[in-house]
Formats: C-alpha cells, sequence, structure tokens
C-alpha cells in the first residue's frame, strides 16, 4: 500500500492544496457527503474533528470517509492526539476502522510517544501530522514560549518542529496566520509538508501561506459558509497555486 504522504500528494495533485475541514453544526453526516461530491474536483482532502466525532457514531463518520475515497480524497482526522501508549493505540485503531487516513497529534505528549503513533501508522500505510504553531493568535504565547531542548532554550514551537522531523511524521501543523513560521519551519525542514488552517475567516492569506512554504491549506468556514462554496474552493485553489 502507498504511504498517506503520497496518496495525499497525488490527490494534490488532481485537485488542488485544499483540505476541507468539515465543521456542521447540524445535519452533519448528510452535509458532509453532499459537499465531498460538489467539491470534489477543488480539494484533496476533508478533515473531521470533533465537530464531528463526538455527535456521530462511528457508521456514520464511516459513511463520510467511504465517499471521500470513492472521490479520490483522502481522510484526516483531528484530534490532536496525546495520551499514553495504550490510550494512543486505541484511538488509532478505532480510527483507521473509521476509514481514516492519517491523525493530527500533539507533540507534547513526548517524543517516544509521538514516535510510536508514527511507526503504528505508518505500519498501515496511514500517516501522523504534528502540531507545531496553532493558528490562533492567542496561542502564540504558548507555543513561543521558552523551553529547554537539547540543552538550549528555544521556543515551544522550534522543539515541537525539531521532534516531528526526527519521528519521521508526515506532516506539521502551522497557522497561515502566521507566515513567517511557515517560512522559519520550511527553512529548517524543506521535505516536512506543512499543512496550514487559519485561511480566510481567522484573517490568513492562501496566497501569503503558500508564498512562504505551506503545502496544504486546510479551510473549513470560508468555503462551507459562502453563498457559493464550490466557486469559494475553486478561489482558493486558484489563490494557492
Ligand atoms: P476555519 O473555519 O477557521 O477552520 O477555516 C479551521 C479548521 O482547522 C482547525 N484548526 C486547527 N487545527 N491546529 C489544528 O490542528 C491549528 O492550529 C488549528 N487551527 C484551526 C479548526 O478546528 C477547524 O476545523
Amino acid at each position: 500500500m502507498s504511504s498517506f504522504k503520497t496518496r495525499l500528494n497525488q490527490a494534490a495533485g488532481r485537485g488542488g492544496r485544499i483540505i476541507l475541514a468539515c465543521d456542521y453544526a447540524a445535519g452533519a453526516e448528510t452535509r458532509a457527503v453532499g459537499d465531498i461530491g460538489l467539491l470534489s474536483d477543488h480539494i484533496c482532502g476533508i478533515k473531521l474533528n470533533l465537530h464531528l466525532l463526538l455527535p456521530l457514531g462511528a457508521g456514520d463518520v464511516a459513511r463520510i470517509t467511504r465517499k471521500a475515497h470513492d472521490c479520490g480524497l483522502e481522510c484526516i482526522a483531528d484530534i490532536k492526539l496525546n495520551d499514553i501508549g495504550s490510550t494512543n493505540r486505541a484511538a488509532l485503531q478505532a480510527l483507521w476502522g473509521m476509514g481514516f487516513d492519517a491523525v493530527i497529534a500533539n507533540p507534547i505528549m513526548g517524543a517516544a510517544s509521538l514516535k510510536d503513533v508514527a511507526d503504528l501508522s505508518h505500519d498501515g500505510g496511514r500517516g501522523v501530522i504534528s502540531l507545531c504553531h496553532m493558528s490562533a493568535p492567542q496561542a502564540a504565547g504558548m507555543y513561543e514560549m521558552d523551553v529547554r531542548h537539547d540543552g538550549r532554550l528555544v521556543p515551544l514551537y522550534r522543539a515541537f518542529l525539531d521532534v516531528a522531523a526526527s519521528c519521521r511524521v508526515d506532516g506539521i501543523v502551522v497557522g497561515a496566520t502566521f507566515p513567517e513560521m511557515i517560512r522559519t519551519c520550511k527553512e529548517s525542514y524543506p521535505d516536512l509538508p506543512v499543512f496550514s488552517p487559519g485561511v480566510g475567516i481567522q484573517g490568513g492569506s492562501a496566497g501569503d501561506a503558500v508564498s512562504a512554504g505551506s503545502d496544504y491549506l486546510i479551510v473549513g468556514r470560508s468555503i462551507l459558509e459562502s453563498d457559493d462554496p464550490v466557486r469559494a474552493a475553486a478561489e482558493l485553489r486558484a489563490q494557492s497555486l
């Protein structure tokens, strides 16, 4: 089986680098399946988070991931996984059972635990994307806080970046609201894909994020709440070429 990284790259070759954040308040399964069908020419993947994973059952989620796969899209579970090994393993098994291709994890669990999650995921052709710097401005104080790493004081995001690279994860999350941070991360690890939420409603620009080095843009409300989601997705795709 090919790797998540390869499959996502191939999907981006067909549909561009937008990943749809399926954040619905109601009617989630029907709306997600419908939007995937409508938008699949303009996106490379979907991301589901607690908006759907809490209210929906595993069967509903599996129907959404099946529809996405039928349309050639990759499916990412955004649960910011961060726990002890046995719990991480149980969570991964449940997610893979629902059809997910990758999980977003929080490296605060420690390098050894993140490496374990990455190894377990790669064994089945799945992927791990590790948080590096959140898109929300309120988070900056924490992600830029100095911590001791490799014997010196560095900002927390820098430690997360090095840990992500050493664990051979499939990408990092750096908000589109911090293009200079994207540039810094990309300069350090050019081959580590950057996933950027925060475009549009949160204030980030698709063009600026991609110019800074972002490989994939995670977008929810700017598409889902648009009067014309297909046009919104097509425009964002064009801005991120
Ligand atoms: P909007 O509607 O703002 O949705 O386009 C963004 C989506 O991305 C999630 N999000 C993040 N996920 N790290 C993450 O792993 C982040 O820094 C981050 N910021 C936003 C958000 O939950 C929503 O699904």
